[in-house]
């Protein structure tokens, strides 16, 4: 049992209509990754709660989006304000459920309040457009309009912040929404849920199901002309899966999926930042971010000074349980997380990838827990899986190149176009390499990139659309044209 201030944020089972409802005949397990212990286990909603959730999201619209857009504003800074009162509980169920130390969860927190916050505000900035006209007998504009009922389906290395992103808009431009957390990290929207409840949001605009069964949510969704648009953050097959169920019912969709990011270090760089930025980029969540440092490319001139700093750095790191608060890197989310990232590094140590040994503090007694001790790994050629694929895990895996050519070509030998990162002290370099880069975000000397005013998304196959920014809440509304025919 989780050890909390406040149990009425752990309610079971999904919230619909202003309701919990735990009727089910099928539970699951709710694991904490630190001990492999079930912490919860939780009614799994059938496909006809997954369907009433969709009528009650559906049945609220009309009066949601009729509201004045400050009264929208006042509740979602209730719902803002309660989500501080509870921060640290809710930081705890964070890192119970999902792995990751409690100095990143309280981030994290801080990361999704920035969220609703600036959504909260930004509707009231929602301004129709004037447009010019060829006649003076027409007054033409445009207005925006929300979407209608949003499904939100949220990931679990961020299970506050993600949902934030989402919700935060569509609700303030006058979206209903019904969630679906990751079914591994259920217990953080459980509470946020609650805490939307308290804070008076009326019952039927924010809905939330809880269910082991992911696909028979997204056949739901997918399959409801009522559910105007889905916004997904995970990976890309289920993106595609949901991109092709949508096409019938000609869905707005928003995709944040899989990334591939590379971390170029020229041989005119700042080692010293470019070590800083590199374990941000990478140790972040145990290195299970879509945005991590995936593909190290460095130049051969400074590959041994660089590797070595970085070792001596990654020596510093403590790995352990979350909750312990001297530990920096928490578990890996899952057995079955672990085990990709063992394979990807045996399959690289296999085809002829170096693993250069170090030394991390552990905590004592690691038990049944899925931790993963950092590595760093060269000699990795573009051929290899760990280079093609996303590692979503603590380790650093380089590969040497010698020209810039190279690199901005080894950087974009990827479908996946999310973020990227580089370091150079070199602005003409700099200014010639960004548009070479086939990537939605990019870090030129830093890596700290996300926040609630930059757009956050991907291009190629990292998915559609952006969040955060002003762009964010242009994804939950429609521009409708209007033309006035005048009698002078
Ligand atoms: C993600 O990993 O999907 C999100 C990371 C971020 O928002 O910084």
């Amino acid at each position: 049992m989780i050890q909390l201030n406040n149990y009425e944020l752990l309610q079971k089972g999904s919230y619909i209509s202003g309701q919990w409802c735990s009727v089910s005949d099928a539970f699951f397990d709710v694991i904490d990754p630190a001990t492999g212990a079930t912490i919860g286990t939780l009614p799994s909603a059938t496909k006809a709660l997954v369907q009433s959730a969709v009528d009650s999201a559906y049945s609220s619209l009309s009066s949601w989006r009729s509201k004045p857009v400050v009264e929208r504003e006042h509740l979602l800074r209730a719902w803002y304000d309660l989500i501080v009162a509870n921060k640290e509980d809710l930081a705890r169920i964070i890192t119970y459920e999902q792995g990751k130390p409690l100095a990143e969860s309280r981030a994290e927190i801080d990361y999704g309040l920035a969220y609703i916050q600036w959504f909260s505000e930004q509707a009231k900035r929602l301004n129709g457009i004037l447009l010019p006209t060829k006649n003076l007998a027409q007054r033409a504009e445009v207005i925006y309009e929300p979407v209608g009922v949003v499904a939100a389906i949220t990931p679990w290395n961020f299970p506050f912040a993600m949902l934030a992103r989402k919700a935060a808009p569509a609700l303030a431009c006058g979206c209903t929404v019904i969630a679906k957390p990751a079914e591994s990290t259920p217990l953080t929207a459980i509470a946020i849920s609650e805490l939307a409840r308290q804070a008076a949001i009326p019952a039927g605009v924010f809905n939330l199901v809880v269910s082991s069964e992911p696909q028979m949510v997204g056949e739901v969704f997918t399959g409801d002309e009522r559910v105007k648009k889905i916004s997904f953050t995970g990976s890309t097959d289920v993106g595609r899966w949901l991109y092709q169920n949508s096409a019938h019912s000609i869905k707005r969709l928003s995709l944040e999926l899989g990334g591939n990011a590379p971390f170029i270090v020229f041989d005119d760089a700042n080692l010293g930042l470019a070590v800083e930025g590199a374990m941000f980029a990478k140790f972040r969540n145990t290195g299970q971010t879509c945005i991590a440092a995936n593909r190290f490319l460095v130049h051969e001139g400074i590959h041994d000074a660089f590797c070595q700093k970085l070792v001596e750095r990654i020596t510093s790191l403590k790995m352990g349980k979350g909750y312990d608060p001297s530990v920096d890197l928490g578990p890996m989310h899952s057995r079955h997380e672990r085990e990709k990232v063992q394979s990807l590094v045996e399959n690289a140590l296999g085809g002829g990838a170096l693993q250069i040994s170090i030394k991390t503090p552990a905590e004592k007694n690691l038990g049944e827990g899925f931790f993963y001790p950092p590595k760093l790994i060269q000699n990795v050629s573009p051929e290899m899986a760990i280079f093609q694929r996303e590692i979503f895990g603590p380790v650093v895996a380089v590969t040497k190149f010698s020209t810039e050519k190279q690199a901005v070509d080894l950087a974009n030998k990827t479908p996946a176009g999310l973020a990227a990162y580089f370091y150079s002290e070199n602005a003409t370099r700099c200014a010639r390499v960004i548009p070479q880069l086939e990537f939605g975000m990019i870090g030129v000397n830093d890596t700290r990139i996300s926040n609630e005013m930059a757009p956050f998304g991907g291009v190629k196959a990292s998915g559609v659309g952006r969040e955060g920014s002003e762009s964010g809440i242009m994804e939950y509304v429609e521009a409708k044209y209007l033309c006035h025919g005048l009698t002078l």
